[in-house]
């Protein structure tokens, strides 16, 4: 054989091996959020779809985790203690990246993130996250506060190590799951959302109704206590006069 003909098989055989051993993994995934339920308690659903058309990549995600990193605006959060209560009674996995005080009013709140998983069930996966409007201090004139969710950000990670085989995955390291402390390896995956930013319009007090009614009540107060006083007044002086005649 010429140095020729084996350069040609080698270079072959190596993008033979390279096509095998890396693949494209297009998920084509879809997402659709929606913002359920009235007032300052809500429901945040995700329904998310992977391949809806084409079956043939299904081994690459079914029975996989799928973790949303929800970031929420400083008027927004969710609350650590029942997110808790729901990993304990296995309604739901999620678990706040980050400290969270339900405390705070929006103005002096930051940002947070929630991270809400699920299995991937027949290329599906619906989550929920219930989620709370933060006090907003009354403003001159009242109206809303608007409050805007965007998309999260969605991660994948098999308990087996098939996605090793996709070509150049960018990954993140966080939490495994919501009951235990360990970090795993996740892959980022694009995701086409079918919907907007969810937006949130939160009532806000109105600070100039507050000063009328204060100005008010000092006023009824003002007129009650000098008709008291003048009744007292009235009444001391009859008796005196009484007293004198
Ligand atoms: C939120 O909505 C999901 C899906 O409809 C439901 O399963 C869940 O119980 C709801 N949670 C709350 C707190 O309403
Ligand atoms: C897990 O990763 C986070 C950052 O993503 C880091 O702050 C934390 O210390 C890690 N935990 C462990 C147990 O390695
Ligand atoms: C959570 O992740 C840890 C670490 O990978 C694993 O040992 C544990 O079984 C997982 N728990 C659940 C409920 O998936």
């Amino acid at each position: 054989m010429s140095i020729f003909a084996i350069y040609t098989l080698l270079i072959g055989s190596l993008s033979f091996i390279s096509a095998v051993s890396s693949i494209s993994c297009k998920f084509n995934v879809k997402a659709k959020q929606a913002l359920l339920n009235e007032g300052f308690h809500r429901n945040i659903t995700y329904r998310i779809v992977f391949n809806s058309e084409n079956d043939k990549d299904r081994w690459l995600y079914e029975d996989c985790m799928v973790s949303l990193e929800q970031t929420l605006p400083p008027g927004v959060f969710a609350n650590p203690d029942e997110l808790g209560e729901l990993r304990r009674t296995h309604r739901l996995n999620a678990i706040p990246k980050n400290r969270v005080n339900v405390e705070l009013p929006a103005s002096q709140s930051q940002p947070s993130t929630v991270f809400v998983m699920g299995s991937v069930v027949q290329s599906k996966v619906s989550l929920w996250l219930p989620v709370h409007a933060r006090y907003h201090h009354a403003k001159s004139g009242g109206g809303t506060q608007r409050n805007r969710i965007d998309p999260p950000r969605l991660f994948l990670r098999c308990a087996d190590r098939r996605l090793e085989l996709c070509a150049r995955a960018p990954s993140a390291s966080f939490l495994c799951n919501g009951s235990s402390r360990e970090n795993c390896s996740w892959m980022l995956v694009p995701f086409l959302s079918l919907t907007d930013s969810l937006i949130w319009d939160v009532p806000v007090g109105n600070s100039d109704s507050y000063y009328m009614v204060a100005i008010g009540t000092a006023f009824v107060i003002f007129i009650g206590a000098t008709h008291l006083l003048k009744a007292i007044h009235e009444y001391k002086l009859r008796a005196r006069m009484k007293r004198t005649s």
